[in-house]
């Protein structure tokens, strides 16, 4: 495993995600104001050719696992393309190629990003009532993301072995009292339902008595379900899993509120423009994109932008386990969508 990806507390970055966009087609009230977020031109987004060559250097250099994010990623118009060339990296030693996405249209492109090398979707989805979903993300489109989950379930039973987990924001007196229907998916589904602790940024009018807590959760669904179980977590999840007994699917946990998980993430980041991150609370950023652009101009670059990427590729980091995350959390919106 390549040094440049090994931080001082030997933390192996071997998972990057990368922000193909900062556009999404639904408004979610947690996330986005109405109006959406205020775009970059054009020029400053990284390009196909520029992400799938980062992508391949980030590979060569040990990275595993590559998750496209957003905004909503189906909205770029080349996604397949992109992840076709991603796809091919295989040959190079990257063995997972995921999505997160709301999956408004990604039944329609599904079949061929599987044929691209898609490994897993993370699909946003925080209510099982067409209403709702329309209060929550202020677009319609119930229909649509139900027929991407049908989609996904079916290609799985003709072998297709695509890891499904729904994500799920809980805000309390919003969709709270979905979280027990939501649990219910997974007694016939092989699904990773994923709660998610609501979090602050600018905009998004977050208050502490909105945010729905990972304890609160658990002793909301044992009541229901007195059998719920620990699972042994992967090493380098975020989430906090749990299993009933008999059912096919598991509970997942996003505790970024109530417990930070600093001291396993093994998390790259690149957003739509082209800055490299290892940390979403961190403002430590450095611009890859000028970096190749001047490479391929045959430009020097700058002496300054070498020196921070060194010391972000070292991954330096202050040791984040100690830290009070409501504190500390306050990125703006387009930050935490760049990041996410
Ligand atoms: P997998 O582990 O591959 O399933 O991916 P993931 O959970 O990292 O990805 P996803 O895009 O589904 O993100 C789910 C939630 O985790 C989002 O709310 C992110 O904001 C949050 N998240 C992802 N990485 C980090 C992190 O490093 N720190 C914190 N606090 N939250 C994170
Ligand atoms: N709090 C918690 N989760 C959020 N997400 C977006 N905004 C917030 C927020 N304010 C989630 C989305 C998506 C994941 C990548 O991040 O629902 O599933
Ligand atoms: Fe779009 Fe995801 Fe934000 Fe919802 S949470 S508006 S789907 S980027």
């Amino acid at each position: 495993f390549s040094d440049f990806l090994t931080d001082t507390f030997n933390r192996q970055h071997d998972y990057l995600r990368i922000s193909v966009t900062e556009r999404c087609n639904l408004r979610c009230v947690y996330c986005m104001p109405e109006e959406g977020v205020p775009l970059s031109p054009p020029r400053e987004l990284l390009t196909t050719p520029e992400i799938v060559l980062l992508s391949s250097v980030f590979v060569s250099q040990g990275v595993t696992k590559i998750r496209l994010t957003g905004g909503e990623p189906t909205v770029r118009r080349d996604i397949v393309p992109l992840m076709q060339q991603i796809g091919d990296l295989r040959r190079h030693g990257l063995r997972e190629l995921c999505l997160t996405t709301n999956g408004l249209s990604l039944h329609r492109k599904l079949e061929s990003m599987v044929e691209a090398g898609l490994t897993g979707v993370n699909l946003s989805l925080d209510t099982l009532d067409p209403w709702q979903f329309q209060i929550m993300t202020r677009r319609k489109g119930f229909d649509a993301v139900q027929r991407s989950i049908a989609r996904i379930l079916e290609l799985n039973r003709a072998g297709a072995g695509i890891r499904l987990k729904i994500n799920c924001v809980v805000m309390r007196g919003v969709n709270d009292r979905e979280i027990l229907p939501f649990v219910e998916m997974t007694r016939e589904k092989d699904i990773e339902i994923r709660f998610i602790e609501y979090m602050p940024f600018d905009g998004n009018k977050w208050s502490k008595g909105k945010m729905f807590s990972y304890e609160e959760m658990l002793e909301h669904i044992r009541e229901r379900y007195p059998t719920l179980e620990k699972v042994r977590d992967h090493k380098n999840d975020t989430s906090k899993t749990w299993h009933i007994p008999g059912f096919a699917g598991r509970l997942g946990f996003i505790t970024s509120m109530t417990h930070n998980f600093c001291g396993t993430c093994n998390r790259l980041r690149i957003t739509s423009d082209g800055n490299l991150k290892v940390c979403l609370f961190g403002n430590a950023e450095v611009s890859l994109r000028d970096i190749l652009r001047k490479v391929n101009n045959g430009e020097p670059i700058d002496e300054e932008a070498l020196a921070t990427l060194k010391q972000l590729a070292l991954a330096r980091r202050q040791d984040l386990s100690n830290i009070d995350v409501p504190l500390t959390l306050a990125p703006n919106s387009k930050e935490l969508l760049e990041v996410i």
